[in-house]
């Protein structure tokens, strides 16, 4: 199976190419391309993401990261045949009625690339920012209509639970030998949840948040503390230098007796401690303040992830989405698994697979997926399971 694998949910624009050998879950996989385009520099001044200007950054990102992508898997190759004037324009044109930017940046590119061979193009259809996953199927809507390739949907979460477990094997990828049932732990900007796993496929949330999702609370307070957006790292610097215990933070939710969780009060109480102290904050205070919040963060994270690993008989654990790249959560998750569950492993996400990827778009893909002839559409709020 060969794959190209588009991901727009979000600001970051990627485009992966894969081919695997093998059936699920016993593949190889080689990894042709993997190229990402980030736009956080974009939004830093709005200090967060702001939709419209994802849609217009995604929009002028795609054409040149699939030459990139095309020419990094030594797949990009000059058609002789010219297809500007095929008999396919209105429908591409009805395809990109809302891209105009992005049709033209295609017609200039895309007719003269000799059609690749793949099986399939992946693309994430929710959950995320719509305009932004619009971007991303129509360009997959388009690609597929020129070069007649079936088209696969993809929960981008998915993605996120499925890259921790990817493993290397010589110049491949191949999933981790899985003994279920996995709790998956996702915490992204836009999800905190618990995915109890009864095997491949087989999604139930039994856990999630009430209402801010943890990295949306890490940017949040990372703003508070006059950080540039995307917060999660800078508070994680930040917080190496913070003293531990100088300042005490509640722990939403701990003792709830549920696997819910709730970081809208997290914020507002790091908005409240930063009110009482003298101005402006010292570093010493800002680090102090990054400290307290991230211990109370990983805090939470780690015992309802225990509770539930309790509540489902977990064998397997997964730590997965942006907020995986906390160093402080990984370790402090690893050893309270391992005293706890001992001899249940944790996956978490290697180098660039914790955050947005296309990579693991293209690895949820050759999870067992079909290609759909159904019309795609953005869903902000797809649910797995
Ligand atoms: O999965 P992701 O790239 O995008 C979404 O699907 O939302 O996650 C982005 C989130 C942001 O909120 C960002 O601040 C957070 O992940 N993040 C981190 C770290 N790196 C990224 N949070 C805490 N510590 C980090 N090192
Ligand atoms: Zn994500």
């Amino acid at each position: 199976m060969r794959i190209l694998a588009i991901e727009t949910s979000c600001d970051e624009t990627a485009i992966a190419i894969v081919e695997s050998e093998g059936a699920f879950p016993a593949l190889r996989i080689r990894v042709l391309a993997n190229t990402l385009l980030s736009q956080a520099e974009i939004h830093r001044p709005y200090g967060g993401v702001f939709p419209a200007l994802a849609k217009r950054e995604h929009a002028k990102a795609l054409v040149p990261l699939l030459t990139q992508a095309l020419k990094e898997a030594k797949l990009w190759k000059k058609t002789s045949r010219h297809v500007i004037e095929h008999p396919m324009r209105p429908a591409l044109q009805e395809i990109f009625e809302r891209e105009p930017e992005l049709f033209s940046a295609f017609l200039a590119d895309v007719p003269e690339i000799d059609p690749p061979a793949f099986d399939a193009i992946a693309v994430t259809e929710g959950p995320g920012l719509e305009p932004a996953l619009w971007v991303g199927i129509n360009f997959a809507k388009a690609l597929s209509l020129i070069w007649n390739i079936p088209v696969i949907p993809i929960d981008h979460m998915e993605g996120h639970l499925l890259a921790p477990l990817l493993e290397t094997e010589g110049e491949s990828l191949r999933f981790a030998a899985t003994e279920f049932p996995v709790l998956a732990l996702l915490v992204s900007g836009g999800h905190t949840e618990l995915i109890l796993m009864k095997g491949w496929g087989s999604y139930e949330v039994i856990g999630e948040t009430r209402d801010d999702a943890v990295g949306e609370a890490f940017d949040k307070v990372a703003r508070i503390l006059g950080l540039p957006y995307p917060g999660g790292p800078e508070i994680a610097r930040l917080a190496e230098t913070g003293t531990p215990g100088r300042f005490d933070l509640p722990r939403p939710m701990l003792r709830s007796g549920d696997l819910a969780f709730s970081f809208a009060g997290l914020k507002t109480a790091v908005l409240y401690l930063v009110e009482r102290l003298p101005k402006p904050l010292s570093d010493g205070d800002r680090a102090d303040i990054a400290r307290a919040f991230e211990d109370a963060c990983v805090e939470v994270l780690v015992a309802k992830t225990l509770e539930g690993g309790g509540k489902s008989g977990a064998r397997t654990f997964i730590l997965g989405g942006g907020v995986a790249a906390n160093v402080r959560l990984r370790t402090a998750l690893a050893s309270a698994i391992e005293s706890e569950f001992p001899g249940a492993p944790l996956y978490t996400p290697g180098k660039g697979l914790a955050t947005d990827n296309a990579l693991m778009i293209a690895v949820a893909a050759l999870a067992n997926k079909r290609a759909t002839k159904r019309e795609l559409r953005a869903q902000g709020n797809m649910r797995l399971g």
